[in-house]
């Protein structure tokens, strides 16, 4: 089979997708091309190569055209990708990843999946952690601090946010390895979760990157894929109750059952 390269037309049909790459052209070989529609019947849909996505996730995308590729195509115009190299566009795109990562968790919440939840919450924390913990705050915040007007303030604050969804995620987890599923505690993660990207998409990202200049994204634009390449996602490890926390929390509950015990007691009532 001759392997031709074809110039294929594409629309990304992630739902929510905000980067860059919802409409495009792809320059694949045939066999490239026969291999991303093997994923679908239907004829159009293709599952995207790698890199094609921003995200970098397969994604499935509808294919409006396809032609085969000029020399001028081979050699011309440079990859989208080269092009948009935007740290706050990334950020900003990686929430979608995020997000999903919080579904599969109410996904698993629904399917009362102590298991599930183990291993969902866990993947959470590790993309809370690379995004906010380190991409953000040890990689693009620093930067920005004495950029942006009000820049510590803002940061300041934001940080507080990634603190309080980090240590809600933990306590669920925490309280998991009892086979307790406390949802008022993973429903606040949750909510804080989605306010503090809204917060950071409409109000802080919209803001800072007004102050972040083209000459600066590269350099964080190579941090950021730096950090990501350094980043060892964390195991779930086995989901066994913590003796010593236990011991604390049966401590703590003894003292309360007594402290009501008295109360009873010395009640005038
Ligand atoms: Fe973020
Ligand atoms: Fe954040």
């Amino acid at each position: 089979m001759s392997d031709r390269i074809l110039k294929v037309k594409y629309t990304c049909q992630h739902p929510s997708c905000v980067v860059f790459c919802k409409k495009g052209e792809l320059l694949m070989s045939e066999a490239e091309l026969a291999h991303c529609s093997s994923f679908f019947e239907d004829e159009k849909m293709i599952r995207s190569p790698k890199h094609a996505c921003r995200l970098g996730y397969s994604q499935p995308f509808e294919v409006a055209e396809i032609e085969v590729a000029e020399l001028s195509d081979l050699n011309g115009v440079p990859d989208e990708r080269d092009v948009v190299r935007d740290p706050i566009a990334n950020l900003m795109a990686e929430h979608n990843m995020v997000l999903e990562k919080a579904q599969k968790v109410e996904e698993m919440l629904t399917a009362r999946d102590l298991d599930g939840l183990w291993t969902a919450t866990n993947d959470l924390d590790n993309a809370l952690h690379l995004h906010s913990g380190i991409k953000e705050e040890e990689v693009l915040f620093p930067m920005l601090k004495d950029l942006v007007p009000f820049g510590e303030g803002l940061i300041i604050c934001i940080n507080e946010d990634h603190r309080e969804i980090a240590s809600l995620v933990h306590s669920f987890r925490e309280a998991l390895r009892d086979d307790t599923i406390n949802d008022k505690v993973i429903g606040s993660a949750l909510v804080a979760l989605r306010s503090h990207v809204r917060k950071e998409d409409n109000e802080f990202f919209a803001f800072v990157k007004r102050f972040v200049t083209d000459d600066m994204n590269e350099p964080i634009m190579t941090a950021l894929e730096q950090a990501e390449k350094n980043f060892v996602p964390k195991e779930a490890g086995e989901r066994m109750p913590d003796e010593e926390k236990a011991a604390e929390r049966h401590k703590f509950h003894s003292k309360t059952l007594a402290a009501k015990e008295i109360a009873l007691d010395t009640c005038c009532h």
